[in-house]
């Protein structure tokens, strides 16, 4: 974080500024009002004729918001779309910038007088754009790491659609606090597919409830302003860790009674190993045996007891399937999931574990004590024939 910009003195001295601004404002309000602009049709709310050529002051944000609290102004782009130019200045007053006495200036460098120099921007997605410019001036750690994301990258090859910093941060309104569920808001303003799903997921759902503190969000997965593309071999190749850190805590997993042996399980389990060899071998491949996301899906996970989980009984042979197109309900059903065999769960397996688990020692154990005797008899035997030799 840098100081807010210098703002520079004006030649003509504050007085004299203030009085222009003054003046400026006065005629704004009164071709405002006139019977002429108030029949105009509020997408045409254009610029009245005599317009105000006078210098607004750098320090105040009044002057501007004489004009643009103005209700439901708005103003032609070139591309026809209406950009709105009314602010609530309350609101303003109170956000972030507002309250930190970052003025209008500040962020719009460029407009100095009334009628505002001409617009270069096209169309609304090119005003956000553009205006986002600037808050790498004064966040430039941010601005840093966002010059490593997805949308930034995106952005180089063209697709204007990817997120700028005014996307995700109303640069009039941005409070401190948000709620935790406005941010998949946010992200769902342009992935509007995944934040359905997610909405309707194990983790989504109580976000949006309760802003349940442990479920993941987007940025939880994705991380904030260094969102990596996704589908790389690197990036799903650690998605499992990703998965571990909540799902491994026992502090955090305690509240809802899930099993947190779910990535050791996962990790012993064939499966779990082959992904493991994969990443550290070939990390530029796609891991081909199922990562938690290929049983239990990705934006869509559900409670595992629900009728609609990919991994309910019901649904997990399908799941199997994907991959192993042969495998009968057997194959599911002999899985033993995330449980370390029990005598509830798999007690076969337990049972059999627990008789090896005896066995051999108890195995070992004997012949320890077998060998340890032989040897012992040996040099009995031999210190005797020793002696019978010494003693002839
Ligand atoms: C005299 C009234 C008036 C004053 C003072 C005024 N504006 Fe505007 N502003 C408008 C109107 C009307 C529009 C709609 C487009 C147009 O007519 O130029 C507008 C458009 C804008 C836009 C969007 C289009 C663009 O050109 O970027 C921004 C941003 C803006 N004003 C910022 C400011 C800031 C910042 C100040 C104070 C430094 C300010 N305005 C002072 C009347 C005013
Ligand atoms: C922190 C930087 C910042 C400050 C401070 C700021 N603006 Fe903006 N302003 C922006 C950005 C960024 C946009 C583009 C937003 C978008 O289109 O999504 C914008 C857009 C606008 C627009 C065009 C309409 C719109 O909302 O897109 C107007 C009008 C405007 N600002 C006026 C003002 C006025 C008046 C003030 C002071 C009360 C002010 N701004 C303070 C950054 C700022
Ligand atoms: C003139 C300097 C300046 C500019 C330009 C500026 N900001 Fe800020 N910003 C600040 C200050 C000062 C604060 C309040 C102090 C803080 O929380 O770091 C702040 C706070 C923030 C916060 C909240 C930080 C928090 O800890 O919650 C966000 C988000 C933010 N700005 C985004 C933006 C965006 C997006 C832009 C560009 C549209 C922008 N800023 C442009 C000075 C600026
Ligand atoms: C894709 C959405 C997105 C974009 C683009 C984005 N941010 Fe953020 N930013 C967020 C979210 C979400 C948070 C809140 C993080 C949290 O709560 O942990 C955040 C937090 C912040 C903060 C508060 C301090 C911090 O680092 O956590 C600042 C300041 C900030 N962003 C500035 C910017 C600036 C400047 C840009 C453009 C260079 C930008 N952001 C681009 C989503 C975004
Ligand atoms: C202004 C629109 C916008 C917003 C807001 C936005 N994104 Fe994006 N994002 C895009 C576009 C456009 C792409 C390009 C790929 C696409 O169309 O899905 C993209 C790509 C991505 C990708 C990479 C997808 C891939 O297939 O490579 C991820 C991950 C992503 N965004 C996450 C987020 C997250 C998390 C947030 C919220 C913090 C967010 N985005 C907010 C527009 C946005
Ligand atoms: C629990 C972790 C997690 C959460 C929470 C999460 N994602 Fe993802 N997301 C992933 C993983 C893992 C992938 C890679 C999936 C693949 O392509 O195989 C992914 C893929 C993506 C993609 C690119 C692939 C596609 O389907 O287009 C986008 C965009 C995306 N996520 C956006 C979001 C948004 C927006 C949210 C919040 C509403 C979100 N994610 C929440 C883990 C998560
Ligand atoms: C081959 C498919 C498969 C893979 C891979 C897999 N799981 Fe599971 N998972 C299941 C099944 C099946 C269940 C349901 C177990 C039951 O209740 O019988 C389950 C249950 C769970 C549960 C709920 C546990 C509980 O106490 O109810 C969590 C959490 C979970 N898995 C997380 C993960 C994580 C994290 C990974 C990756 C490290 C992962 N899973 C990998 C199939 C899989
Ligand atoms: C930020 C922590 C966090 C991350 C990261 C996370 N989860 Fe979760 N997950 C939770 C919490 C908390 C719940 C319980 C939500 C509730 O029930 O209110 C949960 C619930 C689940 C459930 C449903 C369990 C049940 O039966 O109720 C499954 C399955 C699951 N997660 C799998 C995953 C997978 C797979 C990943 C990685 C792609 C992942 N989680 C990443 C915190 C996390
Ligand atoms: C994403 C694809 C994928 C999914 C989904 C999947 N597997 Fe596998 N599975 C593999 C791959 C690849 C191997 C081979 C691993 C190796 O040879 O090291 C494998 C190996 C196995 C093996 C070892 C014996 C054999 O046939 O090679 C069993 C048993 C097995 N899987 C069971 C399951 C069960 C049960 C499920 C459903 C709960 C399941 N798999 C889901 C990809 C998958």
């Amino acid at each position: 974080m840098r100081e807010p910009l210098k703002r520079g003195g004006h030649p003509l001295g504050p007085g004299i500024l203030a009085a222009g601004g003054l003046l400026a404002v006065l005629l704004w309000s009164m071709s405002a009002q006139s019977p002429a602009q108030a029949a105009a049709p509020p997408q045409a709310a254009t610029p009245t004729e005599e317009g105000i050529a006078e210098e607004v002051p750098i320090e105040s944000n009044q002057a501007c918001l004489e004009c643009h609290t103005q209700p439901d102004q708005t103003m032609m782009l070139a591309n026809g779309e209406t950009l709105y130019v009314t602010l609530d200045a309350a609101q303003f007053a109170s956000s972030v910038h507002g309250a930190e006495a970052v003025v209008c200036r500040d962020c719009h460098t460029d407009i100095t007088a009334y009628p505002h120099r001409p617009l270069e921007a096209q169309s609304l997605r090119q005003v956000t754009a553009a205006n986002s410019q600037i808050c790498q001036e004064c966040h430039e750690g941010e601005a840093a790491r966002q010059m490593d994301s997805i949308h930034a990258e995106l952005r180089a090859e063209g697709n204007e659609d990817a997120a700028v910093c005014a996307d995700c941060h109303n640069p009039h309104y941005q409070v401190k606090v948000e709620p935790r569920a406005r941010i998949p808001v946010t992200c769902g303003r342009c992935h509007s597919g995944i934040e359905q799903e997610y909405r309707l997921s194990a983790h989504g759902a109580p976000v949006y409830t309760d802003e349940h503190a442990d479920s993941p969000l987007c940025i939880d997965c994705h991380g904030v302003h260094t969102i990596q593309d996704p589908t790389t071999a690197q990036f799903l190749a650690r998605s499992p860790q990703l998965c571990a850190r909540c799902h491994a805590d026992p502090e955090r997993m305690a509240p809802y009674s899930l099993n947190t042996d779910v990535l050791t399980t996962y990790v012993a389990d064939f499966h779990g190993t082959t992904t493991t060899l994969f990443a550290r071998q070939t990390p530029d491949q796609l891991p081909n045996t199922p990562l938690c996301i290929d049983c239990h899906g990705i934006h869509n996970i559900q409670p595992v007891d629900s009728a609609e989980s990919a991994v309910i009984k019901e649904n997990l042979l399908a799941t199997c399937q994907k991959c192993h197109p042969n495998a009968s309900q057997n194959f599911s059903g002999a899985w033993l999931s995330h449980y370390t065999p029990s005598p509830e769960h798999n007690p076969l397996v337990y049972y059999v574990g627990l008789f090896y688990r005896m066995f051999v020692p108890v195995t070992v154990a004997g012949m320890s004590v077998y060998v340890a005797s032989d040897i012992g008899r040996q040099l009995i035997r031999r210190r005797q024939a020793a002696r019978r030799k010494g003693g002839k």
